[in-house]
Protein backbone atom coordinates (compact mmCIF):
# COMPACT_ATOMS: atom_id res chain seq x y z
CA UNK A 1 0.00 0.00 0.00
CA UNK A 2 1.11 3.40 -0.89
CA UNK A 3 1.13 6.09 1.68
CA UNK A 4 -0.91 8.30 -0.22
CA UNK A 5 -2.82 6.84 -3.42
CA UNK A 6 -3.09 8.04 -6.32
CA UNK A 7 -6.13 8.20 -9.34
CA UNK A 8 -4.28 9.31 -12.38
CA UNK A 9 -3.52 6.69 -14.92
CA UNK A 10 -0.32 5.89 -17.44
CA UNK A 11 0.46 4.52 -20.00
CA UNK A 12 2.49 1.18 -19.48
CA UNK A 13 3.93 0.14 -22.61
CA UNK A 14 7.76 0.19 -23.40
CA UNK A 15 6.85 2.75 -26.52
CA UNK A 16 5.76 5.50 -24.18
CA UNK A 17 8.89 4.84 -22.05
CA UNK A 18 10.71 5.55 -25.21
CA UNK A 19 8.99 8.56 -26.17
CA UNK A 20 9.51 10.06 -22.61
CA UNK A 21 12.83 9.74 -22.99
CA UNK A 22 12.70 11.12 -27.01
CA UNK A 23 11.05 14.56 -25.64
CA UNK A 24 13.26 14.40 -22.39
CA UNK A 25 15.28 17.96 -22.24
CA UNK A 26 17.93 16.96 -20.21
CA UNK A 27 18.58 13.66 -22.29
CA UNK A 28 21.72 15.32 -23.90
CA UNK A 29 23.69 15.37 -20.62
CA UNK A 30 23.69 11.72 -19.83
CA UNK A 31 26.41 11.50 -22.47
CA UNK A 32 28.79 13.62 -20.47
CA UNK A 33 28.44 10.70 -18.08
CA UNK A 34 30.97 7.29 -17.67
CA UNK A 35 27.63 4.86 -17.69
CA UNK A 36 28.67 1.53 -16.84
CA UNK A 37 28.48 -0.59 -19.84
CA UNK A 38 25.43 -2.79 -20.15
CA UNK A 39 23.66 -1.64 -16.31
CA UNK A 40 21.24 0.51 -15.22
CA UNK A 41 23.00 2.75 -12.34
CA UNK A 42 19.72 3.34 -9.86
CA UNK A 43 22.23 4.03 -7.07
CA UNK A 44 22.96 7.50 -7.69
CA UNK A 45 21.59 8.74 -4.49
CA UNK A 46 24.23 6.61 -2.80
CA UNK A 47 27.43 7.34 -5.25
CA UNK A 48 26.66 9.23 -8.34
CA UNK A 49 28.56 8.50 -11.33
CA UNK A 50 31.79 10.24 -12.60
CA UNK A 51 31.32 12.70 -15.55
CA UNK A 52 33.41 13.59 -18.23
CA UNK A 53 33.87 17.13 -16.66
CA UNK A 54 34.76 15.57 -13.06
CA UNK A 55 37.40 12.97 -14.21
CA UNK A 56 38.85 16.26 -16.34
CA UNK A 57 38.73 18.64 -14.32
CA UNK A 58 40.32 16.07 -11.76
CA UNK A 59 43.06 15.16 -14.28
CA UNK A 60 43.99 19.21 -14.69
CA UNK A 61 44.37 19.23 -10.62
CA UNK A 62 47.00 16.37 -11.00
CA UNK A 63 48.29 18.27 -13.90
CA UNK A 64 48.78 21.87 -12.05
CA UNK A 65 50.19 19.71 -9.05
CA UNK A 66 53.09 18.31 -11.34
CA UNK A 67 53.60 21.62 -12.82
CA UNK A 68 53.63 23.84 -10.52
CA UNK A 69 53.80 22.27 -6.99
CA UNK A 70 53.67 24.84 -4.28
CA UNK A 71 52.88 27.81 -6.44
CA UNK A 72 49.48 26.17 -7.10
CA UNK A 73 48.26 27.59 -3.85
CA UNK A 74 47.99 31.19 -5.73
CA UNK A 75 49.04 30.51 -9.43
CA UNK A 76 46.84 27.51 -10.01
CA UNK A 77 43.38 28.04 -11.97
CA UNK A 78 41.96 28.70 -10.00
CA UNK A 79 43.75 29.58 -7.01
CA UNK A 80 43.99 25.91 -4.38
CA UNK A 81 44.17 28.64 -1.49
CA UNK A 82 40.16 30.08 -2.15
CA UNK A 83 38.86 27.23 -3.73
CA UNK A 84 36.68 26.44 -0.65
CA UNK A 85 34.80 29.75 -1.15
CA UNK A 86 35.18 29.61 -5.59
CA UNK A 87 33.37 26.51 -5.08
CA UNK A 88 31.23 27.04 -2.54
CA UNK A 89 30.00 30.26 -4.46
CA UNK A 90 29.21 27.78 -7.05
CA UNK A 91 26.94 25.75 -4.97
CA UNK A 92 24.95 28.50 -3.32
CA UNK A 93 22.00 29.05 -5.71
CA UNK A 94 21.28 24.71 -5.69
CA UNK A 95 20.24 26.05 -2.20
CA UNK A 96 19.50 29.48 -2.65
CA UNK A 97 22.28 31.06 -0.54
CA UNK A 98 24.09 34.30 -1.26
CA UNK A 99 27.53 32.78 -3.10
CA UNK A 100 29.47 33.98 0.73
CA UNK A 101 26.83 31.29 2.58
CA UNK A 102 28.08 28.27 1.35
CA UNK A 103 31.71 27.29 1.40
CA UNK A 104 32.68 23.89 0.12
CA UNK A 105 34.86 21.95 2.82
CA UNK A 106 35.04 18.87 4.94
CA UNK A 107 32.53 15.82 4.69
CA UNK A 108 29.22 15.29 6.14
CA UNK A 109 29.62 13.94 9.80
CA UNK A 110 32.48 17.51 10.49
CA UNK A 111 30.70 19.36 8.87
CA UNK A 112 27.69 18.53 11.26
CA UNK A 113 30.13 18.82 14.22
CA UNK A 114 31.35 22.32 13.16
CA UNK A 115 27.88 23.33 13.47
CA UNK A 116 26.63 21.63 16.06
CA UNK A 117 29.68 22.81 17.87
CA UNK A 118 29.00 26.11 17.45
CA UNK A 119 24.88 26.60 17.70
CA UNK A 120 24.64 24.25 21.09
CA UNK A 121 25.19 26.02 23.75
CA UNK A 122 23.61 24.74 26.62
CA UNK A 123 22.63 27.00 29.29
CA UNK A 124 20.56 26.30 32.64
CA UNK A 125 17.62 23.95 32.07
CA UNK A 126 17.90 24.89 28.01
CA UNK A 127 19.69 22.19 26.57
CA UNK A 128 17.87 19.68 24.69
CA UNK A 129 18.78 18.64 21.29
CA UNK A 130 15.77 18.04 19.04
CA UNK A 131 16.35 15.27 15.96
CA UNK A 132 14.17 12.50 14.70
CA UNK A 133 14.24 8.48 14.89
CA UNK A 134 14.43 8.03 11.20
CA UNK A 135 17.82 10.06 11.40
CA UNK A 136 21.12 8.66 9.75
CA UNK A 137 23.00 7.03 12.29
CA UNK A 138 26.27 9.33 11.98
CA UNK A 139 24.26 12.51 13.17
CA UNK A 140 22.86 10.75 15.99
CA UNK A 141 26.35 9.59 16.91
CA UNK A 142 27.54 12.77 16.40
CA UNK A 143 25.08 14.71 18.80
CA UNK A 144 25.50 12.02 21.50
CA UNK A 145 28.98 12.92 21.10
CA UNK A 146 28.44 16.40 21.33
CA UNK A 147 26.48 16.20 24.43
CA UNK A 148 28.32 14.06 26.19
CA UNK A 149 31.47 16.46 25.48
CA UNK A 150 29.03 19.55 27.74
CA UNK A 151 28.68 17.15 30.44
CA UNK A 152 25.03 16.27 29.23
CA UNK A 153 23.46 12.97 29.12
CA UNK A 154 22.09 11.60 25.71
CA UNK A 155 19.01 9.75 27.05
CA UNK A 156 18.01 12.96 28.94
CA UNK A 157 19.14 15.59 26.01
CA UNK A 158 18.45 14.22 23.06
CA UNK A 159 15.12 14.04 22.05
CA UNK A 160 14.29 12.38 19.20
CA UNK A 161 10.95 12.78 17.58
CA UNK A 162 9.06 9.24 16.80
CA UNK A 163 8.11 8.30 13.70
CA UNK A 164 4.25 7.27 13.52
CA UNK A 165 4.66 4.60 10.03
CA UNK A 166 8.47 3.83 10.61
CA UNK A 167 8.70 6.13 7.30
CA UNK A 168 8.00 9.60 7.93
CA UNK A 169 8.65 12.00 10.16
CA UNK A 170 5.39 14.76 10.48
CA UNK A 171 6.11 18.08 10.71
CA UNK A 172 3.44 18.37 13.47
CA UNK A 173 5.10 16.69 15.83
CA UNK A 174 8.47 18.22 15.46
CA UNK A 175 7.11 21.32 16.21
CA UNK A 176 5.53 19.86 19.24
CA UNK A 177 8.82 18.93 20.82
CA UNK A 178 10.07 22.42 20.58
CA UNK A 179 9.77 23.33 23.92
CA UNK A 180 11.48 25.83 26.20
CA UNK A 181 14.03 23.51 26.54
CA UNK A 182 15.34 22.99 23.26
CA UNK A 183 18.93 24.28 22.90
CA UNK A 184 19.36 23.07 19.01
CA UNK A 185 17.49 21.37 16.60
CA UNK A 186 18.78 18.80 13.78
CA UNK A 187 16.72 17.73 11.25
CA UNK A 188 16.88 16.09 7.46
CA UNK A 189 16.05 18.00 4.53
CA UNK A 190 15.32 14.36 3.29
CA UNK A 191 15.36 11.31 4.96
CA UNK A 192 17.39 8.71 3.96
CA UNK A 193 15.57 5.94 4.02
CA UNK A 194 11.80 6.75 2.84
CA UNK A 195 13.04 9.69 0.77
CA UNK A 196 10.20 12.43 2.83
CA UNK A 197 11.39 16.07 2.34
CA UNK A 198 10.39 17.92 4.59
CA UNK A 199 8.70 21.34 5.27
CA UNK A 200 11.76 23.02 5.70
CA UNK A 201 10.27 26.54 5.79
CA UNK A 202 7.55 25.62 8.02
CA UNK A 203 10.11 24.00 10.57
CA UNK A 204 12.33 27.19 10.21
CA UNK A 205 9.55 29.59 10.67
CA UNK A 206 8.68 27.84 13.68
CA UNK A 207 12.13 27.46 15.28
CA UNK A 208 13.16 31.21 14.38
CA UNK A 209 10.40 32.23 16.30
CA UNK A 210 11.00 30.41 19.39
CA UNK A 211 14.76 31.33 18.90
CA UNK A 212 16.48 27.80 18.83
CA UNK A 213 18.50 27.28 15.99
CA UNK A 214 17.63 24.89 13.20
CA UNK A 215 20.12 22.93 10.75
CA UNK A 216 19.27 20.72 7.80
CA UNK A 217 21.54 17.62 6.71
CA UNK A 218 21.01 17.57 3.25
CA UNK A 219 23.28 14.62 2.30
CA UNK A 220 19.83 13.57 0.33
CA UNK A 221 18.81 16.32 -0.95
CA UNK A 222 21.72 18.58 -2.30
CA UNK A 223 21.90 18.68 -6.47
CA UNK A 224 18.66 16.92 -6.02
CA UNK A 225 15.87 19.42 -4.17
CA UNK A 226 16.29 23.17 -4.73
CA UNK A 227 15.96 25.36 -1.54
CA UNK A 228 15.87 29.21 -0.85
CA UNK A 229 17.66 28.68 2.71
CA UNK A 230 18.58 32.29 2.71
CA UNK A 231 14.50 33.10 2.16
CA UNK A 232 13.64 30.68 4.72
CA UNK A 233 16.21 31.88 7.63
CA UNK A 234 17.31 28.55 7.98
CA UNK A 235 20.54 28.82 10.29
CA UNK A 236 23.01 26.42 8.80
CA UNK A 237 23.18 23.50 6.35
CA UNK A 238 25.56 20.44 5.50
CA UNK A 239 26.37 18.11 3.46
CA UNK A 240 28.15 15.79 0.94
CA UNK A 241 29.39 16.18 -2.52
CA UNK A 242 29.05 12.16 -3.46
CA UNK A 243 25.25 11.44 -4.03
CA UNK A 244 23.21 13.59 -6.41
CA UNK A 245 26.47 15.75 -7.04
CA UNK A 246 28.62 13.08 -8.49
CA UNK A 247 31.63 14.34 -7.10
CA UNK A 248 33.10 10.82 -6.15
CA UNK A 249 33.73 8.71 -3.28
CA UNK A 250 34.77 10.83 -0.33
CA UNK A 251 34.52 14.11 -2.02
CA UNK A 252 34.43 17.52 -0.51
CA UNK A 253 31.52 18.27 1.16
CA UNK A 254 30.00 21.72 1.90
CA UNK A 255 28.34 24.06 4.44
CA UNK A 256 25.39 27.09 4.61
CA UNK A 257 25.61 29.53 7.05
CA UNK A 258 22.74 32.38 7.41
CA UNK A 259 23.91 35.92 7.13
CA UNK A 260 22.47 36.19 10.33
CA UNK A 261 25.65 34.02 12.42
CA UNK A 262 28.51 35.47 10.46
CA UNK A 263 31.22 36.93 12.65
CA UNK A 264 29.88 33.75 15.58
CA UNK A 265 33.34 32.32 16.75
CA UNK A 266 33.43 28.77 15.02
CA UNK A 267 32.98 26.11 17.80
CA UNK A 268 36.03 24.07 16.27
CA UNK A 269 37.97 26.36 14.54
CA UNK A 270 41.42 25.97 12.54
CA UNK A 271 43.64 28.11 10.29
CA UNK A 272 41.89 27.55 7.39
CA UNK A 273 38.66 29.70 8.52
CA UNK A 274 40.95 32.42 9.46
CA UNK A 275 40.49 35.93 7.24
CA UNK A 276 42.05 34.83 4.16
CA UNK A 277 44.21 38.21 3.37
CA UNK A 278 46.01 37.58 6.91
CA UNK A 279 46.15 33.47 7.20
CA UNK A 280 49.83 33.35 6.74
CA UNK A 281 50.96 36.04 9.52
CA UNK A 282 50.33 33.59 11.70
CA UNK A 283 49.35 35.26 14.42
CA UNK A 284 47.95 33.36 17.10
CA UNK A 285 44.48 36.00 17.87
CA UNK A 286 41.54 35.01 16.04
CA UNK A 287 40.82 36.55 13.23
CA UNK A 288 37.62 34.51 11.19
CA UNK A 289 36.71 34.97 7.92
CA UNK A 290 33.91 36.98 7.38
CA UNK A 291 30.98 34.69 6.34
CA UNK A 292 30.68 30.92 5.88
CA UNK A 293 34.29 30.54 5.36
CA UNK A 294 35.57 30.72 8.78
CA UNK A 295 33.96 27.30 9.20
CA UNK A 296 36.68 25.83 7.55
CA UNK A 297 39.06 23.63 9.81
CA UNK A 298 42.17 22.43 7.68
CA UNK A 299 43.70 22.48 3.96
CA UNK A 300 41.28 21.75 1.49
CA UNK A 301 42.23 17.82 -0.15
CA UNK A 302 42.24 19.39 -3.62
CA UNK A 303 42.12 16.04 -5.60
CA UNK A 304 38.98 15.09 -3.46
CA UNK A 305 37.69 18.89 -4.36
CA UNK A 306 38.28 19.36 -8.55
CA UNK A 307 35.74 16.60 -9.29
CA UNK A 308 32.93 19.30 -8.42
CA UNK A 309 34.40 22.10 -10.41
CA UNK A 310 33.38 19.97 -13.03
CA UNK A 311 30.25 17.83 -12.19
CA UNK A 312 28.84 21.90 -10.85
CA UNK A 313 29.30 22.69 -14.72
CA UNK A 314 26.57 20.11 -15.32
CA UNK A 315 24.43 21.35 -12.78
CA UNK A 316 24.30 24.74 -13.96
CA UNK A 317 24.10 24.00 -17.30
CA UNK A 318 20.92 21.92 -16.59
CA UNK A 319 19.48 24.18 -14.03
CA UNK A 320 18.89 22.82 -10.47
CA UNK A 321 14.51 24.01 -11.35
CA UNK A 322 14.90 21.66 -14.63
CA UNK A 323 16.55 18.99 -13.14
CA UNK A 324 13.81 18.75 -10.09
CA UNK A 325 10.77 19.10 -12.30
CA UNK A 326 12.66 15.43 -14.05
CA UNK A 327 13.40 14.15 -10.70
CA UNK A 328 9.29 14.48 -9.39
CA UNK A 329 8.55 13.11 -13.28
CA UNK A 330 10.42 10.24 -13.01
CA UNK A 331 10.07 9.22 -9.45
CA UNK A 332 6.02 9.46 -9.85
CA UNK A 333 6.59 7.52 -13.46
CA UNK A 334 8.32 4.88 -11.43
CA UNK A 335 5.89 4.69 -8.68
CA UNK A 336 2.98 4.70 -10.98
CA UNK A 337 4.09 1.99 -13.05
CA UNK A 338 4.81 -0.26 -10.15
CA UNK A 339 1.15 0.36 -8.97
CA UNK A 340 -0.63 0.23 -12.73
CA UNK A 341 1.61 -3.10 -13.85
CA UNK A 342 0.12 -4.73 -10.47
CA UNK A 343 3.74 -4.93 -8.60
CA UNK A 344 2.12 -3.52 -5.42
CA UNK A 345 -1.06 -5.92 -5.15
CA UNK A 346 -0.01 -9.93 -4.65
CA UNK A 347 1.96 -11.72 -5.40
CA UNK A 348 4.25 -9.27 -5.77
CA UNK A 349 3.37 -6.80 -2.78
CA UNK A 350 6.02 -4.42 -3.29
CA UNK A 351 4.64 -1.30 -1.00
CA UNK A 352 5.65 2.28 -2.09
CA UNK A 353 7.14 4.27 1.07
CA UNK A 354 7.73 7.35 -0.27
CA UNK A 355 5.00 10.23 0.20
CA UNK A 356 3.69 10.86 -3.12
CA UNK A 357 2.75 14.55 -2.86
CA UNK A 358 5.87 16.32 -5.16
CA UNK A 359 6.35 18.83 -2.15
CA UNK A 360 7.40 15.78 0.33
CA UNK A 361 9.30 13.62 -1.97
CA UNK A 362 13.12 14.15 -2.30
CA UNK A 363 14.91 12.36 -5.43
CA UNK A 364 14.67 8.63 -5.12
CA UNK A 365 11.73 6.11 -4.40
CA UNK A 366 11.95 3.41 -1.79
CA UNK A 367 10.17 0.21 -2.59
CA UNK A 368 9.23 -2.07 -0.02
CA UNK A 369 9.57 -5.84 -0.22
CA UNK A 370 9.69 -8.42 2.52
CA UNK A 371 12.42 -9.79 0.69
CA UNK A 372 14.02 -6.95 0.18
CA UNK A 373 17.39 -8.22 0.65
CA UNK A 374 17.69 -10.71 -1.93
CA UNK A 375 15.44 -8.75 -4.34
CA UNK A 376 18.06 -6.11 -4.47
CA UNK A 377 20.74 -8.83 -4.90
CA UNK A 378 18.19 -10.22 -7.64
CA UNK A 379 18.12 -6.55 -9.62
CA UNK A 380 21.96 -6.42 -9.30
CA UNK A 381 22.84 -9.70 -11.01
CA UNK A 382 20.53 -8.62 -13.63
CA UNK A 383 23.20 -5.58 -13.93
CA UNK A 384 20.29 -3.28 -12.10
CA UNK A 385 21.82 -1.47 -9.31
CA UNK A 386 19.83 -0.43 -7.03
CA UNK A 387 20.80 -0.08 -3.34
CA UNK A 388 18.99 -1.36 0.06
CA UNK A 389 18.55 -0.25 3.39
CA UNK A 390 17.58 -2.77 6.50
CA UNK A 391 14.58 -3.96 7.09
CA UNK A 392 12.99 -3.87 3.78
CA UNK A 393 13.32 -0.86 1.47
CA UNK A 394 15.07 -1.18 -1.97
CA UNK A 395 16.13 2.44 -2.66
CA UNK A 396 15.77 3.13 -6.65
CA UNK A 397 17.09 6.85 -7.49
CA UNK A 398 16.46 7.90 -10.89
CA UNK A 399 19.45 10.78 -11.39
CA UNK A 400 18.44 13.33 -14.46
CA UNK A 401 21.50 13.84 -15.33
CA UNK A 402 22.09 10.79 -16.54
CA UNK A 403 18.79 8.12 -16.04
CA UNK A 404 16.35 7.36 -18.99
CA UNK A 405 12.59 6.36 -18.29
CA UNK A 406 13.76 2.88 -20.36
CA UNK A 407 15.34 2.35 -17.51
CA UNK A 408 13.10 2.62 -15.31
CA UNK A 409 10.68 0.44 -17.45
CA UNK A 410 13.06 -2.13 -17.64
CA UNK A 411 13.45 -1.98 -13.82
CA UNK A 412 9.90 -3.11 -13.46
CA UNK A 413 10.26 -5.33 -15.66
CA UNK A 414 12.88 -7.14 -14.01
CA UNK A 415 11.35 -6.91 -10.45
CA UNK A 416 8.32 -8.64 -12.10
CA UNK A 417 10.26 -11.35 -13.59
CA UNK A 418 12.19 -11.50 -10.51
CA UNK A 419 9.19 -12.23 -8.60
CA UNK A 420 7.76 -14.90 -11.32
CA UNK A 421 10.69 -16.60 -11.41
CA UNK A 422 11.72 -16.59 -7.73
CA UNK A 423 15.31 -16.04 -8.67
CA UNK A 424 15.82 -14.11 -5.39
CA UNK A 425 14.97 -17.01 -3.41
CA UNK A 426 17.83 -19.24 -4.66
CA UNK A 427 19.85 -16.15 -3.48
CA UNK A 428 21.95 -16.33 0.27
CA UNK A 429 19.71 -14.18 2.49
CA UNK A 430 20.81 -11.28 4.40
CA UNK A 431 22.24 -7.77 3.30
CA UNK A 432 25.97 -7.17 2.21
CA UNK A 433 28.74 -5.78 4.54
CA UNK A 434 28.15 -2.16 2.42
CA UNK A 435 24.59 -2.97 1.66
C1 LIG B 1 21.83 11.59 5.58
C2 LIG B 1 23.28 11.28 5.83
N1 LIG B 1 23.93 11.92 6.83
C3 LIG B 1 25.21 11.66 7.10
C4 LIG B 1 25.92 10.75 6.37
C5 LIG B 1 27.36 10.50 6.71
O1 LIG B 1 28.17 10.98 5.70
P1 LIG B 1 29.76 11.15 5.81
O2 LIG B 1 30.32 9.78 5.83
O3 LIG B 1 30.11 11.89 4.56
O4 LIG B 1 30.05 11.90 7.06
C6 LIG B 1 25.32 10.09 5.29
C7 LIG B 1 26.06 9.11 4.49
O5 LIG B 1 25.58 8.51 3.57
C8 LIG B 1 23.95 10.35 5.03
O6 LIG B 1 23.31 9.74 4.04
Amino acid sequence: MSTESITATINTSEAEALALDAADPLARFRDRFHLLPGRIYLDGNSLGLLSHDAEAETLRALEQWKSLAIDGWLGADPPWFTVGEELGALVAPLVGAEPEAVVVTGSTTVNQHALTATFYRPHGARRTIVATALDFPSDVYALQSLIRLHGGDPQRDLVLVPSRDGRTIEEDDVIAALGDQVALALLPAVLYRSGQLLDIPRLAAKTQARGIPLGFDCAHSIGAVPHRFDEWGVDWAFWCSYKYLNAGPGATGGLYVNRRHWGTAPGLAGWWGYEKSRQFDMVHAWQGATAAGAWQISTPALLATAPLRGSLRLFHAAGIAALRAKSLAQTDYLARLLEATGLTAPPYSFAIGTPRRPERRGGHLAVEHDEAPRIARALKARGIVPDFRAPNVIRLAPAPLYTTYHELWETVEALREIIDSGEHLRLTAGRELVA
